[in-house]
């Protein structure tokens, strides 16, 4: 364990769940929790919980959890050592520092020096006659010396190893260019420079920190794009190209689009609030980064089929989200054959003025209007046949809106397209409406019908073979986590007992916790669980569990499991004794029925 148990232990006692939390969500009370809107997942009514007297959040939406050190580190995009510094340094508390973190914060350090050294040489050698080429397709581009030097665009050169050489000669070891992936290595052990002949784009993090590159052809071959592999010190699905920038603009929101040179021009416009996902579909990671800088987002993607396909694939996350999101569709532009064709942004601003961006930007349709004419562009709406279809697409879309305000807003406009009266439109979303909700309260009913599966973990790695012996295995584990007086004298299970590995793992590492003289938490599983198993501990802990009795409900649990496993262990051996036990067990639910029992929760 990296840091002492007593350390951890001071500072959850100092770091109270409430306050940590309370300083990033609107929290309101009710009952013995607090409430307030998930900032892990968008949403409109809040689901996120978090308990006072447990010392953990929950989301009954997506189902995230933890310890306040887990808040931390989902929320500031933390590994556990640093959401640990994070709360000390909050709460004034001195770090004792192992050898080893210090040494990776050291490494951390050295990769984010390492790539602004990178950056820096990139940028002087735009100045260099060598980089002379990069500069001829920057003024090809149109993009100013101003702007080139506002995203700190540089030039990587034609040689094997410029950058190498560059940066060795600084003191940087090859193993460190490596690691930030900068260079690559061949089957031979040599390594050579990753961008050659590249425009480059520093990709620079909302703290300031570059932390990757993408490097661009300067003429038609193959691949157009290089970026940065995943380092130490980047995740693509957690940044944002020009989020540094656009963070600071003064307007109300923020654009997104598809590519590097769409923001580059973007800004040059004077739409200093554009970022770019760097050629991903953009992730519930980038979503909530987003939101803490602005609630109002504008998708601007290239008009043709796969920016569509982005912009689909984007409201879906997007919706019911807080944001309030709007789609700007660049018109398609006729090509030179008579065609229609492809537009990005770069190409609409270069075509028609920044005045003319802004008038789209200013005009731009909400999601469910450019979902409607999607589907309106389906269809021939002369023909009736096709009207009816439209009408049936059509209804679907709008009875899935949870406004009735919106709903009703949206039908006459989606009447109006395909020339129906209001009264039939409305006729037909009313009975799609219905058709939903009896969706629903179909999966409901199957739901609340067949329990067991929804005990079930969310991640399908960590289902339960015994669902029985699991909800012991919970039971146990929520117990001791509760109420540490709890723990018997020596462990009265062994890890194996335990049907389900997880549980079985956090058993034996309360156990652990316990015996270095710690007070067992949830904080310091934090340190060895991955975020999901985290999230899945915290969701055993939240359930309700009956107060009345805890020492006898902890002997039922561990009969239960005790049980299961001996099961388990005897299958193979002896055919009869499954039956036998199966026998026995029908007679103990009888016997437990007829006294009460203890609360599965
Ligand atoms: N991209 C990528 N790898 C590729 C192609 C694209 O990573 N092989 C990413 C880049 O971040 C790029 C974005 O996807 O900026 C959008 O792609 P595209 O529209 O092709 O690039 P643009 O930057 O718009 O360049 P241009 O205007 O020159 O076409
Ligand atoms: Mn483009």
């Amino acid at each position: 364990m990296p840091f002492p148990q007593s350390f951890l232990d001071e500072l959850t006692a100092r770091c109270d769940i409430v306050d940590v939390v309370g300083s990033y969500v609107h929290l309101t009370k009710k009952g013995a929790n607090l409430f307030g809107l998930c900032p892990f997942h968008s949403e409109k009514t809040g689901s996120f919980s978090v308990s006072p007297d447990k010392q953990i959040y929950y989301c009954f939406g997506c189902k995230r959890g933890g310890g306040v050190v887990n808040f931390i580190m989902e929320e500031e995009n933390l590994s556990f050592p640093d959401a640990v510094r994070f709360l000390a340094k909050r709460v004034n508390l001195e770090v004792p520092e192992e050898d080893g973190d210090r040494e990776a914060g050291r490494r951390r350090q050295r990769l984010l020096d390492l790539n602004r050294e990178a950056a820096r040489f990139y940028y002087r050698m735009l100045q260099q006659p060598e980089g002379r080429a990069v500069q001829d397709y920057l003024d090809r581009r149109q993009i100013r010396k101003a702007t080139a030097v506002n995203f700190g665009l540089g030039a990587s050169l034609d040689r094997w190893d410029a950058l190498i050489t560059a940066m060795t000669r600084m003191g940087y070891t090859k193993a460190e260019l490596l690691s930030a992936g900068l260079a690559v290595q061949n089957k031979n052990g040599g390594i050579y420079d990753k961008f050659r002949s590249r425009l480059m784009f520093p990709v620079i993090d909302v703290r300031g920190d570059v932390v990757a590159f993408g490097g661009r052809v300067l003429d038609k071959s193959e691949p157009k794009y290089m970026n940065s592999s995943e380092t130490p010190v980047y995740s693509k699905r957690r940044e944002l190209y020009a989020l540094n920038l656009a963070k600071k603009s003064k307007r109300p929101n923020i654009i997104l689009c598809e590519g590097n040179i769409d923001v580059v021009t973007l800004h040059q416009a004077g739409f200093d609030n554009a970022v770019a996902s760097m050629g991903t579909a953009l992730t519930q990671e980038q979503t909530r980064l987003l939101s803490r800088y602005t609630k109002e987002l504008v998708l601007c993607y290239d008009n043709d089929n796969a920016g569509k396909v982005a912009t689909e694939r984007a409201l879906q996350i997007l919706n019911n989200s807080e944001f309030s999101v709007r789609v700007l569709q660049l018109p398609n532009r006729r090509m030179e054959d008579g065609t229609m064709g492809k537009q990005d942004a770069d190409d609409f601003i270069k075509n028609f003025g920044p005045g003319a961006f802004e008038r789209l930007l200013s005009g731009s349709e909400n999601g469910v209007e450019f979902r409607l004419a999607q589907t309106a562009g389906k269809y021939d709406l002369t023909d009736d046949r096709q009207r009816l279809a439209y009408a049936e697409e059509v209804s679907a879309l709008l009875a899935g809106l949870e406004s009735p305000v919106e709903r009703d807003i949206y039908t006459v406009r989606a009447a109006e397209a395909a020339k129906l009266t209001p009264e039939a439109m409305k006729l037909e979303v009313q009975r799609a409406f219905k058709r939903r909700l009896g969706r629903e309260k179909r999966t409901q009913e199957r739901r609340d019908l067949n329990p067991a599966a929804e005990l079930q973990p969310r991640e399908r790695a960590m289902h339960y073979t015994n669902v029985r012996s699991a909800m012991a295995e919970e039971g146990v584990i929520r117990l001791l986590l509760l109420d540490d007086s709890l723990f018997p004298p020596a462990p009265p299970l062994r890890e194996e007992d335990f049907s389900s590995p997880l549980l079985g793992r956090v058993f034996s590492l309360l156990w652990e916790q316990r015996a270095q003289g710690g007070v067992p938490r949830l904080t310091a599983l934090a340190a060895v669980l991955t975020g999901q198993e985290m999230s899945h501990i915290t969701s055993v802990c939240q359930k309700p569990e009956s107060a009345a009795n805890r020492p006898q409900a902890l002997a039922d649990y561990i009969a239960v499991i005790r049980r299961e496993a001996e099961k388990r262990a005897g299958a193979g051996a002896d055919p009869l004794a499954a039956v036998t036990e199966k026998i026995r067990e029908q007679k103990l639910n009888k016997q437990k029925h007829n006294d009460g029992g203890t609360q599965h929760g």
